[in-house]
């Protein structure tokens, strides 16, 4: 039986849970995009036509916990969290954020402060952009950024014998029922969870949204541990998790 939990709490509560530590801790914080959160978007207007006028989504953000996001408490999670760099090399734990370029550096300098010494760029790259409108005036982004953390040694690696290049395919993920915002496909997040993790390893997602990282974890047979303070994603998660655990209760 996988062991996925989630809970409806601050991640900064976390001691409360007494949760395993984690090999891999993959985060998707709020990026504190504020009220431009739909900027760019065709969805800021009607039908995405600003002929159409806007939207109800013009102003708003993606969620109203955006703005309350505090980094340095979430790197002392990670670095409470990750387990210890064990003896033996090829073993070692990580974690993976998913930031905004802009937040790049940002993210290096505060995981460095918290022990994380070292970083791998990460690049996921989509087949269509977000950012349509002006798109016949300037270059408009289809790239999602992110980082690889790790402390001393090089975390674990599970590459098949292939080599892996930071630029990632972004994955459409049509299966996974859409439940939040800015929800990950469950694909991209089973690729980094294999790479980076063993069975029966604990993956924790602090900031777990729509779940999609223990739905991942869980596909493939990891441990894995969330947090979601808000109530609404917490449910909708909830019910996609625990169908995934316990499928008889949803026939
Ligand atoms: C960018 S979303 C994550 C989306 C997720 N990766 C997915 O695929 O669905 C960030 C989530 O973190 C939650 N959040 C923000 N601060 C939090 C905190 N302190 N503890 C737990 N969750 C938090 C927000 O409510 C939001 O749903």
């Amino acid at each position: 039986m996988n062991r996925i939990e989630l809970f409806n709490d601050h991640f900064q509560n976390f001691k409360v849970y007494q949760i395993p530590k984690a090999q891999l801790i993959i985060a998707d914080p709020p990026y504190n995009l504020g009220v431009n959160a739909y900027a760019s978007n065709p969805a800021w207007y009607k039908d995405g036509d600003n002929k159409n006028g806007e939207s109800e989504l013009a102003g708003k953000e993606f969620f109203d916990t955006d703005k309350n996001f505090k980094p340095a408490e979430f790197m002392h999670f990670c670095s409470q969290m990750l387990v210890k760099e064990p003896r033996e090399s090829g073993k070692a734990p990580c974690m993976i954020i998913f930031c905004a370029f802009e937040q790049l550096h940002y993210y290096i300098e505060l995981g460095d402060r918290y022990g994380f010494k070292h970083y791998i760029p990460l690049v996921f790259r989509k087949k269509f952009s977000a950012q349509v409108l002006k798109a016949n005036m300037k270059i408009v982004g289809n790239c999602e950024y992110g980082l690889l953390l790790y402390r001393e040694k090089l975390p674990k690696f599970n590459n098949d014998g292939q080599m892996i290049f930071n630029c990632f395919d972004w994955p459409i993920d049509n299966s996974t029922p859409k439940v939040h915002p800015t929800q990950k496909p469950v694909p991209l997040l089973e690729r980094l969870v294999g790479i980076f993790t063993d069975n029966n390893d604990v993956v924790i997602d602090p900031c777990a949204g729509s779940g999609s990282t223990l739905l991942a974890a869980a596909n493939l047979h990891r441990r894995a541990y969330g947090f979601e303070i808000k109530k609404d994603f917490y449910k909708a998660a909830k019910e996609r998790v625990l169908r995934f655990i316990q499928p008889q209760l949803f026939q």
